[in-house]
């Protein structure tokens, strides 16, 4: 009786889902455009690689066998019909499949028969291969992607060859006679070799590091926080998507939210990034000490209305020119938490909070204590992509300054709010003058995004885009008709 409520707990407790960070999304759209690029490609290589050793054993007779071995082959041509690939929610995966495939083959053969053993080379041509695998795309407990096999058929509908140098005649005449096993054991050899491709794959994502170093200071955590999620028009992928410290590894004081994802037009692909995700940015940022800022006079534009330099100060602090004249101010501006973001729809908005410690330089280096302030501001920016580049703009909505303690008499906070805001309106009028321009989406290296479009939602970022691939060169002609295999 007990032992079912245990089963229960346990299986509440471990299914107890983590939201992810970061969600991709591949539409049918995409997926289409995807094999058709990567079939592009498969033809460009197919020229340059050695098939794997292929062996096989045709009976002849009751008691004897012919066996044969073929190496170093290589393809000649190939009529590499477009494949068919399309989600398969009952796999949980992908079904691909190519049908009518045409190939001509040469390379090496070695065959013995009885007492009779020769060498020498062939030309192969199969006649469409028909082959279907379908994959099951999973998680593993790492948090790697994970692909296996479900099924794999094979059909090939003829097969001719021919063999010259050696006693090529005594096998040529054994393999015609006896070619609907030759064509049996080429079939039975496909989906093998197709597994063996599955596998190897699966090694390779295995060993594939789930984070990678972003900077110095931050790595990125883009282990699957689930197994990618396959319905009849769209695959999604849900990723941990946190920053961590290199230095610290520790985990941000806060947790990722459930976000749903809105359905938006006939898109390639989407890729949904969280408050989460940029917070934890920030965290890993703000535990690093980054936002920990020294500040002197020579890294304010001359232009600013407040100059760290004592003589400048009388407005704010009408004791400090008295007191010391002509010095050099530093600032040391700490963050006192950390500065986070939210998306609101069509916002984002920040807010950093931060002590100032001012200083003034003495002629021999000194840095003498001067005053302390709480500075508190707001920013709202917004942001979206035309014309291919992302633009924007941003505003401060709040700026106050609380004094925490003095060494140099009263300091007429407001006043000096006043005129520090005016000079970060200043500089973000210069931001954007910039961000108006655009910044160029990032490029990848065969690949550009297209119709992209960018939408700040409530806890979320969205990119929604097409892409475009370079088109690459071929390594060879496909031929038109199979009759130009010979
Ligand atoms: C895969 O696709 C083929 C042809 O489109 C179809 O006959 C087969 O049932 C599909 N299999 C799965 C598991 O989706
Ligand atoms: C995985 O990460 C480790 C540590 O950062 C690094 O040494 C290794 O080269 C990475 N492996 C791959 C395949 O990138
Ligand atoms: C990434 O996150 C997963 C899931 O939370 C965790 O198991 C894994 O240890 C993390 N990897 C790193 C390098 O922090
Ligand atoms: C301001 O600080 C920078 C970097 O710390 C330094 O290179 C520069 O000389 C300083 N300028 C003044 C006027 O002290
Ligand atoms: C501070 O300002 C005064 C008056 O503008 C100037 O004479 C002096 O050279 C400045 N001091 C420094 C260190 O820049
Ligand atoms: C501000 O940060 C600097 C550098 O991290 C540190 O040396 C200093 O003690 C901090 N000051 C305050 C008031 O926290
Ligand atoms: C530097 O100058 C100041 C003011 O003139 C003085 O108070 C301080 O003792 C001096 N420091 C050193 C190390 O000479
Ligand atoms: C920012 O851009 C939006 C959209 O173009 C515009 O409505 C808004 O007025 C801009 N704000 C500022 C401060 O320029
Ligand atoms: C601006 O700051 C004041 C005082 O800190 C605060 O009461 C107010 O809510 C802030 N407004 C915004 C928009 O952040
Ligand atoms: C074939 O491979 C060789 C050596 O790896 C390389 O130099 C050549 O460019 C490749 N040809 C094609 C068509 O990919």
């Amino acid at each position: 009786m007990l032992q079912p409520v245990i089963l229960l707990f346990v299986l509440g407790t471990c299914s107890a889902v983590e939201n992810p960070g970061i969600e991709i999304t591949v539409n049918n759209k995409g997926l289409q455009y995807g094999k058709h690029a990567g079939a592009d490609w498969i033809q460009g290589i197919l020229g340059n690689i050695t098939l794997p050793f292929m062996d096989g054993r045709i009976r002849v007779g009751c008691f004897s066998s012919l066996y044969y071995t073929f190496t170093d082959t290589r393809i000649r041509k190939c009529d590499l019909p477009e494949p068919s690939v399309e989600f398969s929610p009952e796999a949980a995966g992908l079904n691909m499949s190519i049908s009518g495939l045409s190939v001509a083959l040469t390379g090496e053969w070695m065959a013995s028969f009885s007492f009779l053993q020769s060498v020498g080379s062939f030309n192969m041509a199969l006649f469409s291969v028909d082959v279907t695998s379908v994959v099951k795309l999973d998680r593993d407990n790492n948090g790697h992607l994970s692909v296996s096999s479900v099924s794999c058929e094979a059909h090939v509908e003829n097969v001719d060859i021919s063999l010259s140098g050696g006693a090529s005649w005594v096998f040529q005449a054994l393999m015609n006679r006896h070619k609907s096993q030759f064509k049996q054991n080429i079939e039975d050899g496909i989906c093998p070799q197709v597994e063996k491709s599955i596998a190897n794959l699966e090694h390779y994502l295995q060993v594939m590091n789930v984070s990678f170093d972003v900077d110095h200071t931050l790595a990125v955590n883009l282990s699957l926080t689930a197994s990618p999620d396959i319905n009849p028009s769209s695959l999604n992928v849900g990723l941990k998507g946190e920053f961590f410290s290199i230095q610290t590894h520790n985990d941000p004081p806060f947790e990722a939210q459930p976000f749903t994802v809105p359905v938006q037009g006939d898109y390639m692909f989407s890729v949904v990034l969280s408050e989460y995700t940029v917070n934890s940015a920030l965290y890993g940022y703000y535990s690093a000490g980054l936002f920990n800022i020294f500040i002197n006079d020579s890294m304010i534009p001359p232009d600013f209305p407040v100059h760290l330099n004592t003589s400048s100060m009388g407005p704010y602090i009408p004791q400090l020119p008295k007191a010391l004249l002509g010095l050099q101010m530093n600032l040391q501006v700490n963050a006192t938490s950390v500065p986070m973001v939210t998306f609101q729809p069509d916002w984002a908005k920040q807010s950093f909070h931060a002590t100032a410690e001012a200083f003034a330089v003495q002629p021999n280096g000194t840095q003498t204590p001067l005053f302390q302030l709480r500075a508190d501001s707001a920013f709202s920016g917004q942001s979206w992509i035309d014309a291919g580049k992302v633009k924007g703009n941003v505003s401060v909505d709040n700026f106050t300054l609380t004094l925490i303690s003095s060494d140099v008499g009263p300091v007429n906070t407001k006043t000096l709010a006043k005129s520090t805001r005016e000079g970060i309106e200043m500089i973000l009028t210069r931001v954007n003058e910039a961000l108006s321009r655009g910044l160029d989406l990032p490029r990848l290296k065969r690949a550009k995004f297209v119709n992209s479009v960018l939408k700040v939602e409530q806890g979320f970022v969205s990119f929604f885009s097409d892409a475009e691939v370079w088109p690459t060169d071929r390594g060879f002609n496909r031929p038109k008709h199979t009759h130009e295999f010979f």
